[in-house]
């Protein structure tokens, strides 16, 4: 029996999840498929239990379920539970498991850039779903200082009720960092504008955005002309989906040529 893989989201249309997973699946022999769904949130109790039923035999979780689905399942992985976030289903002796494998693709895409993050400052854009798996990578790389700012305040403030050491620093403003993290949506629009002051600020600093589509957004444009080095979200992309691949088939996928290539966008 062919087995079934979703992602599910709102909106999801520009998910290339199922391009990366059905190359894999191909390549690796595996019978399965691997789609799309969009979905609303009082859609998610019938979701999981089409797991339970075996209908679908696991499924990625993005924006903005990752956290809504939590009370859904039956248990969580420690990093899953670490962070309020889970991006990666599936079950077990008839458990529905929840799994975070954000925060392990981060940490490799940081440290394939060969970048040092021991004893460094980091400074996040942004405090929507992703971010609590970045403060966990970036401890996890022995970051010594962690500094966010978001636009709305409050969401900033919630994330530090769970990461005490993380300080909170007001929307606009900018300290002496050697990373930089974009994780707001800003950027998905190709017009979008990050304000700084990349010509003051960018020097021999690192700038990674989790956005992978469009490849370049203004904010790496920016730093990269003024002398940083820079990363698109695509390294992350493609090492959270290669850990979900290996939990769901125990197969580790190749990220080759061609994976790389289906999201050259
Ligand atoms: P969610 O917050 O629902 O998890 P997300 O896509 O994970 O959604 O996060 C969106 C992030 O981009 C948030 O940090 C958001 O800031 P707010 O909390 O103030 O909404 C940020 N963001 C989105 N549009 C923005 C904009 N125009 N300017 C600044 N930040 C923006």
């Amino acid at each position: 029996m062919i087995k079934k893989f979703l992602v599910i989201g709102n909106p999801i249309q520009h998910s290339l999840s199922p391009d990366l997973h059905n190359y894999w699946i191909k390549k690796n022999k595996i019978n399965a498929s691997y789609e799309k769904k969009l979905l609303q949130e009082n859609e998610l109790k019938k979701f999981i239990s089409d797991i339970e039923e075996e209908n679908i035999h696991g499924a990625n979780i993005t924006v903005p379920f990752k956290n809504k689905i939590i009370p859904l399942l039956d248990s969580l992985t420690s990093e899953a539970d670490r962070s309020q976030s889970v991006n990666t289903i599936y079950k077990v002796k008839n458990k529905i498991i929840g799994d975070n494998t954000d925060i392990d693709g981060f940490k490799i895409a940081l440290e394939k850039t060969k970048q040092t993050i021991e004893n460094k400052t980091a400074l996040i854009l942004g405090a929507g779903g992703v971010v609590s798996s970045i403060i966990i990578a970036l401890k996890k790389l022995k970051i010594d200082k962690i500094f966010i700012t978001n636009r709305t305040e409050k969401k900033a403030t919630e994330i530090k009720k769970t990461f005490s050491d993380v300080e909170i620093i007001k929307w606009g403003e900018i300290i002496d960092f050697d990373i930089i993290i974009n994780a707001t949506s800003v950027g998905l629009d190709k017009a979008d504008v990050i304000k700084l002051d990349y010509e003051k600020i960018s020097k021999d600093k690192f700038f990674y955005d989790v956005i992978y589509n469009p490849k370049e957004t203004n904010f790496l444009k920016e730093a990269k002309k003024f002398g940083g080095k820079t990363e698109n979200g695509k390294t992350m992309f493609l090492y959270q989906a290669q850990k979900a691949f290996f939990i769901w088939h125990g197969v580790l996928p190749k990220i080759d040529t061609e994976a790389i290539n289906l999201l050259n966008l």
